[in-house]
């Protein structure tokens, strides 16, 4: 049985200015006053925010204080404070302007928004998660007078989501300007209804607003050099586009070669002059299901390798920064991801942007609850007025980006075991197929008894996942018949980059079960071992968890809980634990050592890895594994010394020994058919004498003013030798157009604020996010410790 739905689109909403006046993104970004402290008297137009502190937006005022109990979001909300905040921000229109509709456009604020224009109130927004506009027009002062923008923004409730939300306008904001008669955007919806390399079809519906005389849509598709492929007119009927093409000869979009065509949409009035114009970015790809095969992307079959995400960006909180999430995105790809599940709510816009161009599906998501809290205060007390309308401004905003393949309307909702669950699941799957149906409708479940599920006897989901228990998977087909299966999310392993403790054979369970909140027997500081050996009892082992569900064709794919650690939800530790341990990656994104696991297994990458470090007591056993592939085994030297060839297999996926540590050179080498082809080594390290500093800034460029350059620090011994045994203080200071907006080391019981510019380094590294003043010129930062100073130039 095949289910198959036919390519949705892409979109990138990118119109900067760029046809002529008719739609201007302003960046509404800088310069905004900010205070931390409630008192509806700064609505007014002619309050004085003496006092206030400058910022630029995105903003999130959680992240800059150090991490404590006190507050009320918990540890498992990240440990750091709610609270009201304002901001307001004067600007002015240009000329010409006095004829345009002004809306504001918000990419993302946590939480309940409230805005007021020149002290009239505009109106408040309510889902932390969901972008929205408001229009500005009625109440601004004529252009070159100021106007003041008043955004209160109100995250007391606490807590109010099971992991760390942020606080204010964490996303980006514009001020767009369009005349009144405009396409709407909400409204248009591109879609690729045949999708095949020799001919596919291109269809556009969209809805213009305001009384309009006659009107011209021109639809213009170019390819990635700017070669027109497409350029065609279409009168609009009644404020109406209809429009459908066919294209030849197309370049596919897949996870390997994400080829993105420009799409324009421009409207002109019966003069020929152009009032309006949209710009998109759209792929060409079209997917189906199999219930016993599997996923196809055009055509093809493919694994989903999949990771889950949270929003926040490690030391940036949930502050959006394009640049950063696009190092995320590039981590986990080199690692063989080809999805991301946007656990569990919708993503920044612009991270969909860059999955478009990254080559990597979205598993886009709504809620983590619905009537039914999980929380004291989240979203289940503004669910019952709001779900309906948020969900439909949600799929209008994403449904026109290429990455996106599913809809996921819940995860482990507790309305499975009741029975209202039905009715909510028919009425919001109706709600999301009628406003777009190509892509598959998904809740990720928990129960796996068809009888005990009401979501899933409501029968209107297209596909279904399921959260962990993997002893359950073979019954799955037979309890749930013909459904298209996933696994929604998996493994739940826990780990602290670089330590490692001695090995079990059996995997731990941390906590044991649900009769502990905590682990009985963990570490006193806070750490769980790096060897893949550590769960939660809900889960498994990586391998364990990719192993099961490689070996079954029914299930479409895997979704890792999580491809990085992220702040709150601190498994299996009290505080002062505030971020979790769950991360192939840790907070600051530095790779564990499972991600060569998975490198291995998902990429066709040369893989060779060794753990553990190199520095034990003289005779003590230490547990050496190593993940590897492309070879058929491989072997173990200590300083020349041949420890014997080891392999991994089916239900194993590294190699491992037990030796007894020498000081020296641990060394593996790969073989195949009898020939070396590969080989690692690590080295007993002394202690620091140096800093190593590497940054990356092109590698996760994005165009963007605000684009970051990421510093990672590495203690370094006399030979070179990255130093696992020995941490440092270091501290940085800002020489020449820099900000320094933190660092971290991964360490999840690091008390110190993440926006310090000083941390401790952690098992030899920290990392720091820099950013240029002036993007265009140089710029110059000192390092410091007790190794001396360093000045570090960047370009
Ligand atoms: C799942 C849940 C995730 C996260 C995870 C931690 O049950 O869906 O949001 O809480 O457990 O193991």
């Amino acid at each position: 049985m095949q289910i198959r739905f036919i390519g949705a689109i892409i979109l990138a909403f990118i119109v900067q200015v760029a046809f002529g006046q008719s739609r201007e993104l302003v960046d509404f970004n800088q310069g905004w006053s900010f205070t931390l402290d409630d008192d509806l008297s700064y609505r007014h137009e002619d309050y004085q925010p003496r006092g206030w502190q400058k910022v630029n937006l995105p903003h999130d005022w959680s992240i800059g204080f150090d991490f404590d109990e006190k507050y009320p979001a918990g540890n498992a909300g990240g440990a750091l404070p709610g609270g009201v905040g304002w901001y307001r921000k004067t600007f002015t229109l240009d000329k010409g302007d006095e004829n345009k509709e002004i809306h504001v456009l918000f990419g993302g604020a946590q939480r309940y928004t409230e805005v007021w224009i020149n002290g009239h109130y505009i109106g408040k927004h309510i889902n932390g998660y969901l972008s929205f506009e408001k229009e500005l027009t009625a109440h601004l002062n004529p252009s070159g007078q100021p106007n003041t923008i008043a955004v209160r923004v109100d995250n007391s409730l606490q807590p109010n989501s099971r992991w760390y939300t942020g606080a204010g306008i964490y996303r980006k904001v514009f001020l767009e300007k369009r005349n009144p008669v405009h396409l709407l955007k909400e409204e248009t919806f591109i879609t690729t209804p045949k999708v095949q390399a020799a001919l596919s079809e291109l269809h556009i519906a969209s809805q213009v607003a305001g009384k309009s005389g006659a009107l011209t849509a021109s639809i213009s598709l170019e390819d990635e050099n700017g070669q027109s492929v497409l350029a065609k007119e279409q009168a609009l009927s009644q404020g109406k586009l209809d429009f459908s093409a066919e294209v030849k000869n197309v370049k596919l979009w897949d996870v390997d070669n994400p080829y993105l065509y420009n799409l324009t949409i421009s409207l002109k009035d019966a003069s020929g002059r152009q009032v309006d114009a949209l710009s998109y970015r759209l792929g060409f790809r079209d997917f189906n299901f199999d219930v016993q095969k599997g996923f196809f992307l055009n055509d093809q079959y493919m694994k989903i390798h999949g990771v889950c995400m949270h929003h926040d960006l490690g030391l940036l909180g949930a502050s959006f920064n394009k640049s950063a999430a696009k190092r995320q995105l590039v981590i986990m790809k080199e690692m063989g991801v080809n999805a991301i599940r946007t656990a569990h709510n919708p993503p920044a816009k612009e991270l969909l942007d860059l999955c478009d161009e990254l080559g990597l599906l979205v598993y886009n998501e709504a809620y983590d609850m619905w009537r039914l809290r999980k929380n004291k205060f989240d979203y289940h007390i503004d669910f019952k007025e709001h779900h309906i309308s948020d969900l439909e401004s949600f799929i209008k905003r994403d449904r026109n980006h290429t990455s996106v393949f599913m809809w996921s309307i819940g995860n482990e909702i507790r309305e499975q075991f009741d029975s209202t669950g039905v009715d909510l699941t028919k009425n919001m799957s109706q709600v999301v197929k009628t406003i777009d149906p190509t892509r598959p409708v998904t809740v990720a479940l928990t129960e796996t008894n068809y009888d005990k599920n009401f979501i899933a006897q409501a029968e209107s989901l297209d596909v279904l996942g399921f959260n962990y228990k993997y002893f359950d998977y073979d019954k799955l087909p037979k309890e749930f018949k013909n459904y298209p299966l996933l696994a929604s999310e998996t493994t739940s392993a826990l780990q602290t980059r670089g330590v490692y403790d001695a090995l079990h054979d059996t995997i731990q369970l941390w906590p044991a079960s649900s009769k502990d909140k905590y682990v009985t027997n963990g570490n006193d500081d806070y750490t769980v071992s790096a060897y893949d050996n550590v769960a939660a009892y809900w889960g498994t082992s990586h391998e364990r968890a990719w192993i099961e569900v490689k070996k079954r064709d029914f299930l479409s794919g895997i979704f890792v809980w999580t491809g990085f650690d992220y702040l709150g939800e601190p498994v299996p530790y009290p505080y002062p634990a505030r971020s979790s341990y769950y991360g192939i990656v840790d907070l600051a994104g530095l790779p564990k050592d499972v991600y060569y696991m998975y490198q291995s297994e998902w990429t066709d990458k040369e893989v060779l890895h060794v753990l553990p470090h190199w520095n034990w007591n003289e005779g003590e056993q230490v547990d050496v594994w190593c993940y590897y592939n492309n070879a058929d085994e491989v072997e173990l030297f200590i300083n020349g010394e041949s420890y014997g060839k080891a392999k991994k297999n089916p239900e194993q996926l590294h190699a491992k020994w037990q030796v007894p540590f020498q000081a020296g050179e641990l060394k593996v080498v790969k073989y195949k058919d009898g020939q070396p082809l590969q080989e690692t080594s690590k080295f007993t390290a002394g202690s620091p004498v140096d800093i190593q500093v590497a940054l990356e800034s092109e590698k996760y460029a994005t165009g963007q003013e605000d684009d970051l350059v990421f510093a990672t620090f590495s203690l370094v011994d006399k030979d070179g030798n990255t130093v696992p045994h020995e941490d440092l203080k270091i501290s940085l200071e800002e020489l020449e157009n820099i900000e320094v907006l933190g660092t971290d080391n991964g360490y999840q019981a690091d008390l110190n604020s993440l926006s310090k510019p000083e941390r401790e380094t952690y098992k030899g590294l920290a990392v720091a996010f820099l950013r240029k003043k002036d993007s265009s010129k140089p710029a110059k930062v000192q390092l410091n410790s007790k190794l001396g100073k360093k000045t570090i130039a960047i370009q």
